[in-house]
């Protein structure tokens, strides 16, 4: 496996594997790698020649008062793990490689009517950073397919617009989310809670569940659903940012009937904020 850092590098590389005719998969993380990234690592093994992964904390996507500076950072452990799946090219620049000028001069990537909602609405500016840095991604690498995972339902509407609106000339793949043998999504943040928060975080999976499940059942009152699960979210000593229930396709409210829903949550656990989604068919 190759490590680069540098945009420059990382160009002649994949333009000499272009010159061999080689098709190219991005992988774009955040590092701290668990099952889930690895999995996704898999998958472009499986749709491409070549297999790029980047890791890189952007502190574009952080807010105020968020996890930018305590984000786990482990480097040494991520180089092995993807060495082990197969990984040709490790891309992990610096900050001043990717964001070159003052944030305050950088051009912004903006998804509207998909960004300010949900996870868009406590985390102002979020969506924004990730559809900056994934845009500069796409532009360094120039990968023909990149794979994201289904755990951030709203980032990967986020990226596929993006994708559409500026035609960018890449294939966007989701993977199902990689779950802990209770439920528990698996995400860098899990490694924030203590063993006794570790044991309420489950309760997530259960509600999307169970919530499906009376969906499926023919219960149409989202409304009450969804304070159902948020008070339920509360007595098992969450504090949920939003669980709802939405169009799949535009993250719109739905109107009674039918198709494809998806439950979305977010709740707040110790130092963690966990999300996660459930997609269901209505017919
Ligand atoms: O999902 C993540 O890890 C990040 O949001 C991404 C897509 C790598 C952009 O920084």
């Amino acid at each position: 496996m190759i490590t680069l850092q540098t945009i420059e590098a990382l160009r002649q590389q994949v333009s000499q594997w272009r010159k061999e005719g080689y098709r190219i998969a991005l992988v774009p993380t955040m590092g701290n790698l668990h099952t889930g990234h690895l999995q996704l690592v898999d998958r472009a093994r499986q749709l491409a020649d070549r297999v790029v992964v980047s890791i890189f904390v952007n502190p574009m996507q952080f807010g105020q008062g968020e996890d930018f500076d305590s984000y786990p950072r482990t480097l040494e452990e991520d180089s092995r793990k993807l060495e082990q799946h197969h990984t040709d090219l490790l891309f992990a620049p610096t900050v001043a490689e990717v964001y070159p000028r003052p944030q305050a001069e950088q051009t912004v990537v903006k998804v509207p009517g998909l960004s300010n909602i949900l996870c868009g609405q406590t985390r102002p500016g979020h969506f924004a950073g990730v559809a900056t840095v994934v845009c500069k991604l796409f532009n360094m690498v120039l990968p023909d397919v990149a794979v994201f995972g289904e755990k951030d339902f709203q980032q990967l509407l986020v990226i596929r617009r993006m994708v559409e609106d500026l035609q960018i000339p890449v294939e966007i793949v989701g993977m199902a989310t990689v779950r802990e043998a209770d439920g528990l999504a698996m995400s860098s943040r899990n490694g924030y809670l203590t063993p006794e928060q570790r044991a309420k975080a489950p309760v997530i999976y259960r509600l999307l569940t169970e919530t499906a499940e009376k969906l499926q059942a023919g219960e149409r009152d989202y409304k009450s659903l969804e304070k159902l699960a948020c008070g339920r979210l509360e007595n098992a000593g969450l504090r949920p940012d939003y669980f709802q229930i939405r169009r799949a396709r535009d993250l719109q409210v739905p109107e009674n009937g039918e198709g494809e829903l998806v439950m979305l949550a977010a709740a707040y656990l110790g130092g963690a904020r966990l999300i996660d989604n459930k997609t269901v068919t209505i017919k």
